[in-house]
């Protein structure tokens, strides 16, 4: 059965079956009861919106810019590609999110990736009581961290052996390493607009903030660190063949988003990620899945099985953390025994595998594992897609996205968008116009044109029925 990515004429076989009437997956009754109340909550948008204002947002957002470098912790939330100030928030639930002033958003970021079964989901804040009352920390194995490996490693195809860390640019950090040290090779090859993390060799041609703010590299990342990142563009199989010719037995591994998130939603042509294992294989190369962001969301298994393709390694993060800071680098067993202290490879960390971490990641995965998760945020996903899509060409807009199960994206052009130059062409002051009008109807999207978008399972037919209604209205406006 094929799936669809509306708007880019591209379809692959899916690994899954569909189901046309998607049921919600089967809920536990402390989540049904959450989710009741959700969409009780969601009631008073129509109020809420008589009274918006932002005026709290604002004085602590000044407040923050004396405090911290941007007023922010992570740059994308700063706002800079939008305009105007970003919104503070004072707590999330399920599909929603609320601000210090009292204003209530559908909430289509989810913390930028984790919240996949909601936000603050009743079973995973019990959960984390109950192991809160036995620490925080040991720094020194615990039983958890068994029972979320094994889990990781019974969904995930290349994974046979795993390492937790703290975050995806730790994960990816920790995994090229790995792959120099195992290869004896240096260079490796990324894709323009692709991001793993803000570690110095990935930081070019960037996507993510980078892109979002313009920026071509970082100062402060010293030439020699770069020295060895080859580039292509996403999609472009003759430019990888040339590398490879002109680097013969230099290549350590090529690393990829298998779907970009991070320059807006781009997948692959059907063929690409095929021809990246035949080339790899050929030339003793490595290739490497960063699932950061599609890890357990395209799929239980990630992209890798979405698509029927094994790396070699791969990273995890953001779900598998369940919203608390965790990421992980795992792969083929001979390739993990060279990291410390198995092998010579050194990475640590203090924190790393915490049990208040594994015992969230647990959880989360424990839910979506439950029959008809993914078919469900299917359903709804491209529902939302499509419904955005033909009310943009009923206003006259240029505009294409698609969808693969629990995340999207759109742009503001004719398309289709196969690579970030693609993506490029968009009309980012009509995003930016866009999305500030829909911010004011109740709906928080990611504050840029070259971010991916995310549902979960806590969003509701309402929900999306009333994002593509509000998007109707602002785009008439623009
Ligand atoms: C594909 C990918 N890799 C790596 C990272 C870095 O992860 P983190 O922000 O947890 O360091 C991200 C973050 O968005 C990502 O999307």
């Amino acid at each position: 059965m094929a799936a669809g990515v509306a708007g880019v004429g591209l379809s692959w076989p899916s690994k899954l079956a569909r189901s046309p009437n998607s049921i919600l997956p089967p809920l536990s009754p402390s989540s049904r009861s959450s989710r009741r109340r959700v969409v009780k909550m969601a009631l008073s948008v129509d109020e809420r919106k008589k009274n918006f204002t932002l005026q709290k947002s604002e004085e602590a957002f000044n407040a923050a810019k004396e405090l911290m470098p941007g007023g922010v912790n992570s740059p994308v939330r700063a706002f800079k590609s939008v305009g105007g100030q970003p919104i503070v928030f004072d707590s999330v639930k399920g599909s929603h999110m609320w601000d210090i002033d009292g204003n209530e958003y559908i909430d289509y970021v989810g913390s930028w990736g984790p919240a996949i079964i909601g936000h603050a989901d009743d079973e995973v804040l019990a959960a984390l009581a109950e192991t809160m009352k036995k620490g925080t920390s040991f720094g020194a194995p615990c039983l958890l961290e068994n029972v979320l490996a094994e889990m990781v490693i019974s969904a995930v195809p290349s994974i046979e052996m795993v390492r937790f860390v703290n975050s995806g640019t730790e994960a990816c950090m920790g995994v090229l390493r790995l792959a120099r040290a195992f290869t004896g090779r240096e260079k490796i090859i990324k894709f323009e607009g692709c991001y793993h993390g803000h570690a110095d060799p990935f930081l070019v041609k960037a996507g993510s903030g980078v892109a979002t703010l313009g920026l071509p590299d970082s100062p402060g990342v010293p030439k020699g660190a770069t020295y060895e990142t080859l580039t292509s563009p996403y999609n472009d199989i003759s430019t990888v063949k040339n590398l490879f010719d002109t680097n013969k037995g230099e290549i350590a591994a090529v690393i990829l988003e298998p779907v970009v998130g991070n320059s807006g939603f781009i997948p692959p042509k059907p063929g690409f990620l095929e021809d990246l294992r035949r080339i790899t294989k050929e030339n003793d190369t490595l290739l490497i899945f960063d699932e950061v962001m599609t890890g357990f969301r395209l799929s239980y298994g990630g992209a890798q099985e979405y698509f029927g393709i094994t790396p070699d390694l791969t990273t995890l993060g953001k779900i598998i953390g369940g919203g608390l800071p965790v990421g992980a680098y795992g792969g083929r067993r001979d390739i993990m025994e060279m990291v410390a202290p198995a092998g010579p490879m050194y990475q640590a960390g203090t924190l790393s595998g915490n049990p208040l971490a594994m015992t969230a990641g647990i959880h989360t995965l424990k839910r979506l594992k439950q029959p008809g998760s993914y078919q469900y945020l299917d359903k709804i996903t491209s529902e939302l897609v499509q419904g955005i899509i033909d009310a943009g060409k009923r206003a006259g807009h240029a505009i294409c996205g698609g969808s693969i199960n629990g995340m999207f994206g759109f742009f503001f052009t004719e398309g289709p968008v196969y690579e970030f130059a693609d993506a490029k062409k968009s009309d980012t002051a009509k995003f930016a116009k866009f999305f500030r009008g829909m911010l004011e109807e109740g709906v928080y999207f990611a504050p840029s044109q070259f971010e991916a978008g995310f549902t979960s399972l806590a969003h509701t037919s309402e929900d999306i029925q009333q994002t593509i209604e509000a998007a109707e209205k602002v785009l008439r406006q623009l």
